[in-house]
């Protein structure tokens, strides 16, 4: 068996895979909900993290125990680009600000004058972005001195989770693409961005292909989680990167639509993939050797979430969904742009905001709902329009995430995408991903390529079937954005 452990925003999960890719076990841990002392400040414990990845793996190892399985290796997954300071002891410095914090827009400028824009996508292939870790760490360096000068150790949150169950300071190379101090291209850190920035190199973690063996269980972490001391711990993958291992997004070609709380649209390349203007995220892949890219919305799931929790929290999620599933594709003329946390991919603008647009009298909660899922799509296939202009091949598109569970979010992404849609027979996240690049590491399969052919097979194919109406209402919604730009600035 090979365990997967997801440290997520809103939990951490951990499972048991076995070989031919059964999830035979599951636990999770809630964490704290998101701190936020202002308008788009996000931190968290990383302490947390740790006391819920000890609940889930303490969990799934109860469950191998009675069972008699034994746990061969270890992979981490994780929520990406939050930025965990550590002292010379290791000690947690100050909570942790984690990737959907907007509050760095002021560093990334600094980092464009001192660097410059087109300078730092050469050398990361990607430009400064406040959810990136670089631009959290210069954040601390001018508000917090004081913390700053004891810092001796930078990670990212599932890293932290390593660090306690393995002693060792280790990053894989896609997690480590989202720190903005990766040079993508030559897979090694950019002593270059490093220097310019002021960040000593002594602070960045070792660097690891995917599934290599990066560290083993300490018997302290032994004591407390149930795995045996000695484990051996593959680097494994930041969560999208992880999360297209395990729905077998490895080919040029072959793209994922996954929809959580952010919704991100991925594709794998044989080379690294560059957008001049940096709209996309470039990184390196979670198996050795390729690349990807991915367009991200900041607020996809989180939407429907956020619709509900604040409008109708009385209703459940399908109960919505009945409801918008009465009304004609395009939504009677409504719109939503999503951007509750500002937007990422195409406009790089955390001051963006989100709208309904068009609403009558004659609109229902069921087109509000509507517009929310469709809303939605159509800012991931915004993603899908840049995949176009610079070539990038969409051969096969697989769903993921909550907007892969229900047949209504499932045909308005073929619809929007106006493309067929793939269903996997179990989509399970980045967990599952993670346990592949375990299981790659100890020689189970090959490689990560052939741990998915041995595991990963596509259920359903769904083709479109409003796409006309999708495809008339997409111009509209790119006209919200540029329309409402500067509205809501001081
Ligand atoms: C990826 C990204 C999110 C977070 C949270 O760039 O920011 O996927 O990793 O899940």
């Amino acid at each position: 068996m090979f365990l997967g452990v997801d440290v997520g925003t809103g939990g951490t999960r951990a499972i048991l895979v076995d070989r031919d890719g059964r999830v035979v076990v599951s636990e999770a841990c809630e964490h704290q909900p998101i701190h936020s002392a202002e308008i788009g400040w996000a931190e968290q414990d990383p302490d947390d993290w740790w006391h819920a990845a000890k609940t889930a793996i303490g969990g799934v190892m109860r469950w191998a125990r009675e069972n008699g399985k034994a746990v061969e290796s270890v992979g981490l997954t994780g929520q990406m680009h939050g930025c965990v300071m550590l002292d010379a002891d290791g000690k947690v410095l100050r909570p942790a600000l984690i990737w959907c914090d907007q509050r760095t827009q002021p560093q990334c400028d600094w980092l464009n004058e001192t660097i410059g824009y087109e300078r730092m996508i050469e050398l990361t292939c990607n430009p400064a972005l406040p959810n990136f870790t670089l631009t959290k760490l210069l954040w601390v360096r001018e508000h917090q001195p004081e913390i700053f000068a004891k810092i001796a150790h930078v990670l990212c949150p599932k890293d932290y989770v390593r660090y306690k169950l393995t002693g060792e300071y280790a990053i894989d190379m896609q997690e480590a693409s989202g720190t903005l101090l990766l040079d993508v291209t030559y897979r090694r850190w950019s002593t270059e961005v490093a220097a310019a920035a002021g960040i000593p190199m002594s602070w960045l973690p070792s660097l690891f292909e995917g599934p290599e063996v990066c560290g083993r269980i300490l018997p302290e972490a032994s004591s407390v989680t149930g795995l045996a001391a000695g484990t051996p711990v593959v680097a494994g993958a930041g969560d999208q990167g992880a999360g297209a291992v395990g729905m077998g997004i490895l080919e040029p070609g072959s793209v994922s639509a996954t929809i959580g709380t952010s919704g991100v649209v991925f594709a794998a390349t044989a080379a690294p993939t560059k957008d001049a203007h940096g709209r996309l995220h470039t990184f390196c892949h979670a198996a050795p050797g390729i690349w990807h890219v991915m367009g991200v919305t900041n607020g996809a799931g989180l939407s429907f979430r956020y619709f509900r929790d604040t409008f109708t929290p009385q209703l459940g999620y399908d109960d919505l969904t009945a409801l918008a599933a009465k009304v004609p594709a395009g939504s009677d003329g409504m719109l939503w742009v999503p951007y509750l946390f500002g937007e990422r991919t195409p406009h790089l603008d955390p001051d963006a905001r989100a709208a309904f647009i068009g609403v009558t009298a004659s609109h229902t909660l069921g087109h509000f709902v509507r517009a929310v899922l469709e809303g939605v799509a159509f800012s991931l296939k915004d993603t899908f329009t840049l995949f176009e202009e610079l070539a990038i091949p969409v051969e096969k598109i697989r769903l993921g995430g909550g907007g892969a569970r229900g047949p209504l979010w499932r045909q308005i992404q073929a619809d929007v995408y106006n493309h067929s849609v793939e269903l996997l027979e179990a989509e399970e996240g980045g967990a599952f991903g993670a346990a592949l690049l375990a299981g790659t590491g100890v020689n189970a399969w090959p490689s990560v390529q052939a741990a998915c052919a041995a595991t990963i097979r596509a259920a359903a194919v769904i083709p479109p079937t409003s796409a006309a109406a999708m495809q008339a209402a997409y111009p509209r919604y790119r006209r919200i954005y540029p329309a409402l730009k500067g509205v809501f600035q001081a």
